[in-house]
C-alpha cells in the first residue's frame, strides 16, 4: 500500500509506529521501499553522509533535487519526503514555496521538510496552501548548528522545553502533517506526542514518539566519523564492504578473479595470427 499524508495519519491513530530511514540513491531507495518503510528522507545530511561535509549547511537545492529524483525513481510505496536545504527557505516566504516546488516538480517529492518552528509559520503555511504537504523539525535542528554551538540536546530547562512545545503546537497550527522532533528529553517528545494530533517522528527523543527515523549509514554501520548516542546499529555493513573490497583486491592481484564464469570467450576457430600475416590491425 502506498503510505500517503492520510495514511501516516491514520498510523497516529491507529497507534501503528510511523517507521523513516533516510536515503540518497535510487538502489538504496529500493532497498528501503522493498522492506517495507512507511516515509523515506532524503535528509540534507547528504552534505554529510554522501558528500562528506562537516554539517548540512553547504548542501544546495541542486544537491537535493539530484538526489531526491535518484530516490523518487525507486520508491514505489513510501512517501518521499525531501528536505529543503539551508538559505532555501530561510530567506522569505516566496523563496519557500518556489524550493519546495522544484523539490516536487523537478525531483518528485511528495513532501517537503524544513527546520524551525514558530518563527517559519508562514513558511509552512504558504507551502501548505500551494498543495505541498509539510513535514516540520523542530528541537535540534542541524542548520542551526552555528547557534547552539554543537549537535547538543534542546529542551532540557523548563524554559527550553516552553520553547519547543510552542514550536510543536506552531507548525501544527500551520499545516504541518507531521514534526521531526532531534535531540530532545524523552519526557518532552512523549508530552508534544501526546498533545500533537498530528505524528512525531524521533530521532534521539525516545520511544514515547509516533515514529523514528535514523540515517541509513548511521543504523547499518558505514559511517564511521562519529556515532551519535541515539543510533543503534542493526548491522555492521561498513565491515561487511571492506571485507569484500579487500577480498577483490586480493583476487584481482592474484589473479582469482575474474574467473571462467565471468569471461566472455571467442567462438571456437578464431585465430588471431591469421590478423598478424594479413596485416589488418594496422
Ligand atoms: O537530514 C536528515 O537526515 C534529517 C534527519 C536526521 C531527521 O533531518
Amino acid at each position: 500500500m502506498k503510505s500517503t499524508v492520510a495514511t501516516i495519519m491514520k498510523q497516529k491513530s491507529e497507534h501503528d509506529r510511523i517507521t523513516m530511514l533516510t536515503a540518497y540513491d535510487y538502489s538504496t531507495a529500493k532497498l528501503i521501499d522493498q522492506a517495507g518503510v512507511d516515509m523515506i528522507l532524503v535528509g540534507d545530511s547528504l552534505g554529510m553522509v554522501m558528500l562528506g561535509y562537516e554539517n548540512t549547511l553547504s548542501v544546495t537545492m541542486e544537491d537535493m533535487i539530484h538526489h531526491t529524483a535518484a530516490v523518487s525513481r525507486g520508491a514505489s510505496s513510501a512517501m518521499v519526503v525531501a528536505d529543503m536545504p539551508f538559505m532555501s527557505y530561510q530567506t522569505s516566504v516566496y523563496d519557500a514555496v518556489v524550493n519546495a516546488g522544484r523539490l516536487v516538480k523537478d525531483g518528485h517529492a511528495h513532501a517537503v521538510k524544513l527546520e524551525g518552528g514558530e518563527e517559519f509559520v508562514p513558511h509552512i503555511k504558504a507551502i501548505t496552501e500551494a498543495s505541498i504537504p509539510v513535514v516540520a523539525h523542530i528541537g535540534m535542528t542541524p542548520q542551526s548548528v552555528n547557534k547552539f554551538g554543537g549537535f547538543k540536546v534542546q529542551g532540557k530547562s523548563l524554559d527550553a522545553a516552553a520553547k519547543i512545545i510552542r514550536d510543536a503546537r506552531a507548525v501544527q497550527e500551520a499545516g504541518a502533517f507531521a514534526v521531526v522532533m532531534e535531540c530532545v528529553p524523552d519526557k518532552l517528545a512523549e508530552y508534544i506526542s501526546g498533545i500533537l494530533e498530528i505524528p512525531t517522528i524521533g530521532i534521539g527523543a525516545g520511544a514515547g514518539c509516533d515514529g523514528q527515523v535514523l540515517v541509513y549509514q548511521d543504523m547499518l554501520g558505514m559511517f564511521s566519523d562519529f556515532t551519535p548516542k541515539f543510533v543503534k546499529r542493526f548491522a555492521n555493513v561498513g565491515e561487511v564492504m571492506k571485507a569484500a573490497f579487500k577480498d577483490y583486491i586480493y583476487e584481482t592481484k592474484s589473479g582469482a578473479f575474474p574467473a571462467e564464469e565471468n569471461t566472455f570467450r571467442m567462438p571456437e576457430g578464431i585465430d588471431f595470427s591469421t590478423l598478424e600475416k594479413e596485416d589488418n590491425t594496422k
